[in-house]
């Protein structure tokens, strides 16, 4: 006898909440979805038929079911209350406004199961904001996805202050279910830990450019043809790691250099300006204002060979 599937709801229907939707789709729970605007739920089913497509055919679909299993796993509604009752796992991806999700949480509060587990893909907004005055806070965790999260699958989780000692193992049980890649946060931080990173690289590009040491062409190529390739496997600590005998003998080698150039680097520039001028000229002459979709779909079909070689050379040293 078949076992009944579990039911997930999720909130919001745009970018992320129908991403998130074909991710629990396809790892086999009954997802509900739900969004305040109509329009945007019969959009995002038309858009999740489209990509479910793209992704068969890139043989790159998760989990074991059809196209056509996963797209029947996903119910949408206009009632809060028919998406949250019963769920053992909420998914909140409504915009960034903190008084939106907060009014968001009041609302459904009393419709949660006592051990549902309440999830925000909240980008920077903090548990300990987000979660304060509801009788669930203590279910309560940040689950930040990277867009786009089939080619990108990190998800940061950071429980709220008064989560619940099984609120973390058991989100990173569902992320990793789903074929995400999650890592936790022991405590709250702002930017949480990849957008500090990206902001950081950020910075000092912009410090750089500003300098004239480089123009914006040669900058985005140190990281896409130099260190971003890298990335792509390891991330910066292993690089180090492999670049010598071991992080003792990189340190040996070259702390002297780095902590020197580390002592170089400045407080952060406003952003705006005759930098941010210089460089959006420079970007447009890359890439022209009425061509940012095709870009964003040659963008897209690159992240996607570079998901097929990753699974591939997974499949071949068996992992799953
Ligand atoms: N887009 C990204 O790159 C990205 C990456 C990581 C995290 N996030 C975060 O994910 C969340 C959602 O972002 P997005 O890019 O999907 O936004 P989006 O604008 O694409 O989608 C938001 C959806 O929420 C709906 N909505 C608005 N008010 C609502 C309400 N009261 N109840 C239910 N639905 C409501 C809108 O109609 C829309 O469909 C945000 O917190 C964002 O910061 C976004």
């Amino acid at each position: 006898m078949a076992t009944k599937k579990e039911k997930v709801g999720i909130i919001g229907s745009g970018l992320i909440g129908r991403s998130f939707a074909m991710l629990f789709a396809a790892a086999e729970y009954e997802v509900w979805l739900y969004d305040i605007e109509k329009s945007q739920l019969s959009g995002a089913l038309e858009d999740i038929k489209a990509q479910l497509k793209d992704l068969d055919s890139l043989q790159l679909l998760r989990g074991s079911l059809t196209a056509e299993e996963q797209f029947n796993n996903i119910n949408t509604t206009d009632n809060i209350e028919q998406c949250v009752k019963d769920a053992i796992f909420v998914h909140e991806c409504a915009p960034e406004r903190i008084e939106l999700k907060t009014s968001i949480y009041a609302k459904i509060d009393k419709m949660l199961s006592d051990t549902c587990i309440l999830a925000t893909s909240a980008s920077a907004l903090l548990p300990s904001k987000l979660a304060v005055n509801i009788q669930h806070k203590n279910r309560f965790i940040v689950a930040h996805p990277t867009n786009p999260p089939f080619y990108a699958p990190l998800v940061e989780l950071v429980p709220s202050p008064w989560a619940d000692p099984d609120v973390v193992p058991k989100t990173k049980a569902i992320m990793e279910k789903l074929g995400q890649v999650p890592v936790i946060l022991k405590k709250e931080i702002d930017g949480f830990v990849l957008n500090r990173i990206q902001y950081a690289i950020f910075k000092e590009s912009w410090r750089l450019i500003k300098d004239g040491i480089i123009d914006v062409e040669g900058l985005d190529k140190v990281m896409s043809a130099g260190l971003g390739r890298r990335y792509a496997f390891i991330g910066p600590i292993e690089t180090a790691y492999l670049n010598a005998d071991g992080m003792y003998s990189y340190a040996d080698r070259y702390a002297t250099m780095i902590e020197g150039i580390m002592a170089t680097f400045r407080e952060p520039d406003s952003f705006s300006g005759p930098v941010l001028d210089q460089i959006q000229s420079e970007m447009e002459q890359m890439v022209p204002m009425d061509s940012l979709q095709a870009r964003r779909n040659w963008r897209d079909k690159r992240l996607a060979a570079l998901a097929q070689l990753q699974k591939r050379m997974d499949d071949a040293e068996g992992k799953k």
